[in-house]
């Protein structure tokens, strides 16, 4: 079995939760390499949901081991709320999780951060989950933040150097946003009982991640947001703070590229967006709504009514081209099996131009008209449909459409949320 990376291909909630818990079997490891908490991948096993949020969909799979990379910002808290509540649920995590020490923290400061930079901007707030990953990664960037190593420090040591930084957060907090300052010793003393419980997992990523290296172990990759919401090649700045593309891997988890493997770029049949920016093929009014209901395109983690709208195709190539996706996974055909037309934008009008690539400077995507280009619906269940013959012929036709005009082969369509609603077309969709 080869390495695989699954990459969200729009601006996240593809599915790339149900697709790693469906190629996770047999794997030896599945590793997160990027973001936070913002991220909420949900997985239904029988009548069973998880939604996850730090921890890799791997965990539901016994024996599977799991990484939290490098490149995540990681609040404690979160981490340890959502171990227990697996472990409530008859999952063992604690002998399957491991945590990179050179990953950051995300403490109490940074969620707090990112709030009333939101209340700030007003009208022109990005829309984020509220979990602190701007500032987090900001103290990465700035190299004043926490890491998960530090966890294992002594206990004084490790209290002493919280209170420093939250003392230091909360001159922000009071000087340039009035607001309360948080309690420096209750947060610092509950760090250190944190560390109790997460330090075990703690490990050093270069010797963690030695048999992947020597090509003994494979491994998913499990990206988290999309490729329209990274941090340099989104639509900046309505982005997240990481990079969700394909470069995110090698330094999220400090792996060469030759581990990366078949990159696999996670699509849904349609488009959704959650939070602000531009969507030049959002659907307002009933069409959306219908999209939305159809899709139950309601956000994972913050429970945001998601904006629904038709497939992008030139969002779609710029996915495809700077991640180099070799394998696209197509996801909720199925929400579309009872609309009578199906659309996909071709190409855009720009002030009275017709534009054929994704434009990447900021601005110019707003002004963005789509073009359209129409298919009959096939108005019949696709969700029991197991193989590429079982598919309505209008079905097929679409597939076969977005594969040839994305550039890259179509090597599975999931037709429902649970793990088997699968089909693989490792050699593509077109006969
Ligand atoms: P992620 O963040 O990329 O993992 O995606 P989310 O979990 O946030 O959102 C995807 C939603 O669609 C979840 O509720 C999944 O259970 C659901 N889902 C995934 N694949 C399919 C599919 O093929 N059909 C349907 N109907 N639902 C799906
Ligand atoms: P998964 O992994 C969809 C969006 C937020 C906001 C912007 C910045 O489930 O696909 P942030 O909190 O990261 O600073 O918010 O990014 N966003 C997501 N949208 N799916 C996600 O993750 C997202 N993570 C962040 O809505 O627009
Ligand atoms: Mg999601």
């Amino acid at each position: 079995m080869e390495n695989r990376v699954i990459i969200g291909g729009q601006w996240g909630d593809e599915g790339k939760g149900k697709v790693v818990d469906a190629l996770s079997e047999g794997v030896d490891r599945v590793i997160r390499f990027q973001g936070g908490a913002n991220a909420g991948h949900t997985i239904y096993i029988g009548q069973k949901k998880h939604v996850l949020h730090l921890i890799p969909s791997g965990i539901l799979r016994p024996g599977v081991k799991c990484l939290l990379g490098g490149g995540m910002v990681i609040d404690p808290w979160s981490l340890r709320d959502e171990i227990l509540s697996l472990e409530q649920q008859g999952v063992e995590v604690r002998d399957q999780l491991h945590i990179s020490g050179t990953a950051q923290l995300l403490m109490p400061y940074h969620k707090r951060l990112d709030e009333l930079k939101e209340e700030r901007l007003k009208r022109k707030c990005i829309g984020t989950t509220g979990r602190g990953i701007g500032p987090a990664y900001l103290d990465k960037i700035q190299r004043t933040g926490i890491r998960m190593g530090d966890l294992l420090l002594p206990p004084e040591n490790l209290e002493r150097k919280c209170i420093e930084k939250i003392l230091s957060a909360n001159e922000m907090l009071s000087e340039f946003y009035q607001a309360d300052p948080l309690p420096s010793r209750v947060l610092a003393e509950e760090l250190v009982d944190l560390a109790r419980f997460i330090a075990p997992m703690v490990v050093d990523p270069y010797r963690e991640l030695r048999p992947v290296r020597e090509g003994r172990e494979t491994v998913l990759f499990e990206g988290a947001q999309g490729t329209l919401l990274d941090i340099d090649h989104g639509t900046y700045p309505f982005v997240t703070s990481s990079n969700s593309t394909i470069g995110g891997v090698l330094t999220g988890t400090g792996l060469p590229p030759r581990a990366l493997g078949e990159i696999n770029g996670i699509f849904k049949a349609y488009l959704t967006r959650v939070g602000n920016g531009p969507f030049p093929t959002e659907l307002l009014g009933d069409e959306g709504e219908n999209l939305r209901e159809a899709g139950g395109e309601f956000g994972a983690t913050t429970g945001r009514a998601r904006r629904c709208g038709w497939f992008d195709l030139l969002a779609g190539r710029y996915a495809v081209d700077t991640n180099g996706i070799s394998g696209v996974i197509l996801t909720k055909l199925d929400v579309l099996d009872g609309f009578p037309t199906v659309k996909v934008a071709t190409g855009y009008d720009l002030d009275g131009e017709a534009l054929d690539t994704f434009p990447c400077l900021s601005g110019v995507l707003s002004r963005c008209r789509p073009v359209y280009r129409e298919f009959p619906g096939w108005e019949k269940p696709t969700s029991a449909c197991r193989d590429l013959q079982e598919l309505p012929a209008a079905a097929r036709k679409y597939l076969e459409f977005l594969e040839e005009q994305l550039g890259a082969l179509i090597v599975g369509v999931s037709v429902g949320r649970e793990r088997d609603q699968m089909i693989w077309t490792p050699t593509g969709v077109t006969t």
